[in-house]
């Protein structure tokens, strides 16, 4: 397989990392360089400005964010779980609504894994059927499934046209940052120190706090652009995981009979699912890691860039290339997962039948820039995939030809459009 490869678009120099160890040397061991992100793309740096986790540049600043981010998200509380849990229950009153009729899930599945976070940011979450919710959905599905860092106003900035044409995937951010910014004055009016409700008013409070320190990096700015940053960057990648599960799913169906076997003797048909039923659901977990594994959602991942002329594997990257890894190049090379495009949940369990890490499983990326977000995507994926097949037996409509299962690319891989039967359990 080739191991690293440079085009060129326009004025945008790239290099794909397409190997293991190439991307682990770029990553982590040198991610004082490769740790940095982008600074030339026009249309990014015009709506975003470096502000935010995403786009931040690589430094104490990002840094103080991210851990600030992450300590006030509450990641791993049990609070998260009943949430998740709430909106596990939410999806399965809008899937009996189905009436055992043929259906594309997909909607049903951005809308749980959007409102867990629009509750963690925004502390409240939507009804499904609010005009402004499915406004969302419709901008994030816009915005997903556009290339957006190779826009014609990314790759040729200095033709005038270019910046404003195409641009629904410009649109469509707007819409979201137009309503992240209605949720920061709301919040900002309705403030009170004494009860912080959500993430918005735990960063508001850190503004207050911080208001004698100079060059603060708490800004009313910087907050919007965090919120947007989550929204983006929790949102899609979590229910298209999930998509990528429900078309395994009717693809593979001993794998599902199996999941719900483990799922029975554990849980039941009524028992509640947590975290902590992970150990005794070896399999099921080894099923989500293999849909992450196949799916591999984010293909290749978020732009690094290096920000000096870097010599590399006896090549010299030019200043301000920007660097992609190829996650699914590994979660498809066959020395590393042999039939790789087998579905093989099997590969995550050890001889005893319990889960197994692999250490070229990564769909998080890796090194300090990966995904600040995996230990929330990770309780979402395994209660919303729990809960939901402990309840419904996913088919294939009859007489249905069975759906492709190459992915669509964007800025996440995603699966065709399928239609599926979802069949209460109990
Ligand atoms: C299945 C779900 C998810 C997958 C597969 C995923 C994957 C990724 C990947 C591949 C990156 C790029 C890392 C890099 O640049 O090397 C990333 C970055 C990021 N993710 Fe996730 N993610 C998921 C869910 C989430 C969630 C739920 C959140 C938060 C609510 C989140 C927040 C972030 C943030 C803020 C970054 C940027 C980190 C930085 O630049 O420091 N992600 N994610």
């Amino acid at each position: 397989m080739v191991q690293l490869f440079f085009f060129k678009i326009g004025t945008l120099k790239t290099v794909c990392l397409n190997d293991y160890d190439v991307i682990k040397e770029a990553y982590v061991k040198r991610s004082d360089m490769f740790g940095n992100r982008p600074t030339n793309l026009r249309i990014v740096n015009q709506l975003i400005n470096q502000k935010g986790i995403i786009f931040a540049p690589l430094g104490p600043h990002w840094w103080e964010q991210r851990q600030f981010a992450v300590a006030s998200l509450g990641f791993g509380s049990r609070d998260i779980e009943d949430r998740v849990l709430e909106e596990a229950a939410t999806m399965q009153a809008e899937l009996l609504k189905t009436k055992l009729k043929p259906f594309n899930i997909r909607r049903i599945l951005q809308q749980a894994s959007t409102n867990v976070v629009c509750y963690m940011v925004f502390g409240k979450k939507w009804d499904y059927t609010n005009q402004t919710f499915q406004n969302i959905m419709q901008s994030l599905d816009v915005v997903f499934r556009t290339s957006v860092f190779f826009l014609p106003g990314n790759v040729f900035p200095y033709v005038p046209g270019f910046l404003k044409r195409g641009d629904k995937a410009i649109a469509s951010v707007e819409k979201v940052l137009q309503l992240v910014r209605d949720e920061v004055k709301e919040h900002k009016e309705a403030f009170n120190p004494d009860d912080i409700r959500d993430f918005i008013d735990s960063f508001l409070l850190e503004m207050q706090n911080q208001t004698n320190i100079e060059n603060s990096t708490f800004t009313e700015r910087q907050l919007e652009m965090t919120v947007f940053d989550l929204f983006n960057a929790g949102t899609e990648t979590v229910s298209t995981t999930m998509w990528w599960a429900c078309l395994l799913m009717i693809l593979n169906p001993d794998v599902q009979n199996k999941v719900q076997e483990e799922i029975g003797l554990v849980l039941g048909r009524d028992g509640r699912p947590s975290m902590a039923h992970r150990s005794q659901l070896p399999y099921t977990a080894a099923t989500v890691a293999e849909i992450q594994r196949y799916g591999a959602v984010s293909p290749i991942g978020l732009p690094h860039a290096v920000p000096r002329n870097t010599e590399f594997y006896g090549y010299v990257i030019p200043k301000d290339t920007m660097v992609f890894a190829g996650q699914w190049s590994v979660h498809h090379d066959p020395e590393l997962f042999p039939e790789p495009d087998k579905f093989d949940p099997g590969r995550f369990l050890d001889d005893e039948g319990e889960f197994k890490n692999n250490e070229y499983f990564m769909p998080f990326s890796m090194g300090p820039r990966s995904c600040m977000g995996k230990p929330l995507a990770e309780v979402q994926l395994f209660l919303l995939f729990t809960s939901l097949l402990q309840h419904f037996k996913l088919e294939l409509p009859e007489g249905a030809t069975r759906p492709s299962s190459e992915g669509v690319m964007g800025i996440t891989l995603a699966p065709q459009p399928f239609e599926l039967v979802a069949i209460p359990r109990d």
